[in-house]
């Protein structure tokens, strides 16, 4: 029974790949959004695969959120011995929850790992002004060039309206987003179901046209709500890339087609 269930599961992630057309899915039992436990077993499949990456000197850069934080806490568990690891975060502080952040988040990783990590002390949407005079700062700057140098990207995928209000989002914003039905987000930008950018935030940080030129994407991102919101994603993610999600996020997706 059980290998028949191995082999189920790993045809839906084949199917699912395909779905989206990218590399790789990597499917967990379960729906996060009716176990919260479920998150965790997406850090630890996240974890998994990021250690079939890791050679000896890994340059990581990492986004926020939960699910981030749940791979965070999965690093505890996997094999890094001899591997230099620095974790660096690619973007400012969004709102909410102090762990929740991608410098938190980084910090716990490299904790955890026995690594180092970066720190950008930014606010995570920057006027334009303030945009040109931080990037001439040089411990911005040096981390910038860090983020772009870096060998994976470990990335989470939020419902729009949700990542909105951690963001506190400012009315004009808002409306836009509402009335162009943006459906997902990820690196601060917001898309619609058929995966066209609707807003996005100016950030210092990742921006999605820096993608392509890592050799490794992980996005990690689960629960039948975010289904929509990982397929508008998908639309604009590069083919490389390697999504962890669990049972609940991928029927509800496959559901669709
Ligand atoms: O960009 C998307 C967010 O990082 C997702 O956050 O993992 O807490 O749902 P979450």
């Amino acid at each position: 029974v059980l290998m028949r269930e191995i082999i189920g599961i790993h045809k839906v992630e084949q199917q699912l790949s395909e779905c989206l057309g990218i590399a790789e899915t990597i499917i967990v039992p379960g729906d996060s959004d009716k176990m919260p436990l479920i998150k965790d077993e997406i850090g630890k499949a996240c974890a998994r695969r990021l250690e079939a990456l890791l050679v000896e000197k890994n340059t990581i850069t990492v986004t926020g959120g939960t699910t981030m934080g749940s791979v965070a806490n999965a690093l505890m568990e996997i094999n890094v011995e001899g591997k230099e690891m620095i974790f660096v975060p690619a973007r400012g502080g969004v709102g909410g929850k102090v762990s929740d952040q991608a410098n938190s988040i980084c910090a716990v990783m490299a904790d955890n790992t026995g690594g180092t990590h970066r720190v950008m002390y930014v606010p995570d949407e920057v006027s334009d002004e303030l945009r040109t005079i931080l990037l001439k700062e040089p411990s911005i700057n040096n981390t910038l060039t860090l983020i772009r140098s870096a060998d994976i990207v470990l990335h989470g995928i939020g419902e729009a309206m949700k990542m909105a209000e951690r963001r506190n989002t400012d009315e004009e914003s808002m409306n836009k987003i509402i009335k162009r039905h943006a459906v997902g987000e990820a690196f601060g930008y917001y898309f619609d179901s058929d995966g066209n950018i609707v807003h996005k935030v100016s950030t210092i940080g990742l921006q999605l046209e820096d993608l392509p030129h890592f050799k490794y994407i992980i996005a990690a991102a689960g629960g039948k709500s975010k289904a929509t919101a990982i397929k508008s994603y998908m639309k604009n993610a590069p083919r490389s890339t390697v999504l962890v999600t669990d049972e609940g996020a991928a029927k509800e997706i496959l559901k669709g087609e």
